[in-house]
């Protein structure tokens, strides 16, 4: 059984596709045991609680610096032994020493087909304004294995999303949810777990 823990950020969406993939047997042999967050009051701690996940919050503002946040959040992650660490919308720097440890253990859903609108500074609504800006007519999402790059590690899984006449930046980040994201990271989960 793959022992997941998964770290959110807002809303959760991408969670909620792995409870329900789980739920409905399209991930089989993976368990949730924690779900960590780094902001409070989110979204995503309420959909953990709902499936009787383990909800935690770690927030760098109740630590003195970005090194005892680090440790904190490692501690966390340790104490649940995980065999595979999802990124599900978690929009921290990974702490070096987690992907250290975590090796080829760490994997993170990105709203771009990779290595378009990526790295530094792309996240979230940014990846999908930048699309927008650019003029691109497909886009889509991409399951990465995390390494000490930002968005640079070896790519699992994507999909391609068609860019449509009069998208902003909201309706094209719902598409990419609804039709690649939320499809690809369960299925990245499921390989993984019956490989
Ligand atoms: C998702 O679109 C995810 O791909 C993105 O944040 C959103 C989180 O939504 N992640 C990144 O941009 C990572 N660089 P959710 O909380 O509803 O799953």
């Amino acid at each position: 059984m793959l022992n997941v823990v998964a770290l959110v950020s807002g809303g959760g969406t991408n969670l909620q596709a792995i409870i329900d993939a789980i739920a409905n047997g399209t991930i089989t042999n993976t368990k949730i045991s924690a779900v960590i967050s780094n902001n409070y009051g989110v979204y995503a701690l309420e959909r953990a609680a709902n499936a009787g996940i383990d909800a935690k919050v770690v927030s760098p503002k109740d630590y003195e610096n970005r090194a005892t946040f680090n440790d904190a959040l490692l501690e966390t992650i340790n104490s649940y032994n995980p065999d595979l660490i999802v990124l599900a919308g978690f929009l921290v720097v990974i702490p070096e020493k987690m992907i250290e440890q975590y090796e080829n253990k760490i994997i993170n859903i990105h709203p771009s087909l990779i290595p378009s609108f990526c790295g530094t500074g792309y996240y979230g609504l940014k990846v999908h304004e930048a699309a927008l800006e650019r003029g691109v007519k497909i886009t889509g999402a991409t399951v990465h294995y995390v390494d000490k790059g930002t968005d640079t590690g070896p790519i699992i899984m994507q999909k391609a999303v068609e860019v449509k006449e009069g998208d902003t930046p909201k309706i094209l980040q719902q598409r990419v949810m609804e039709e690649a994201e939320w499809k690809i990271l369960p299925a990245a989960i499921n390989m993984i777990a019956n490989k």
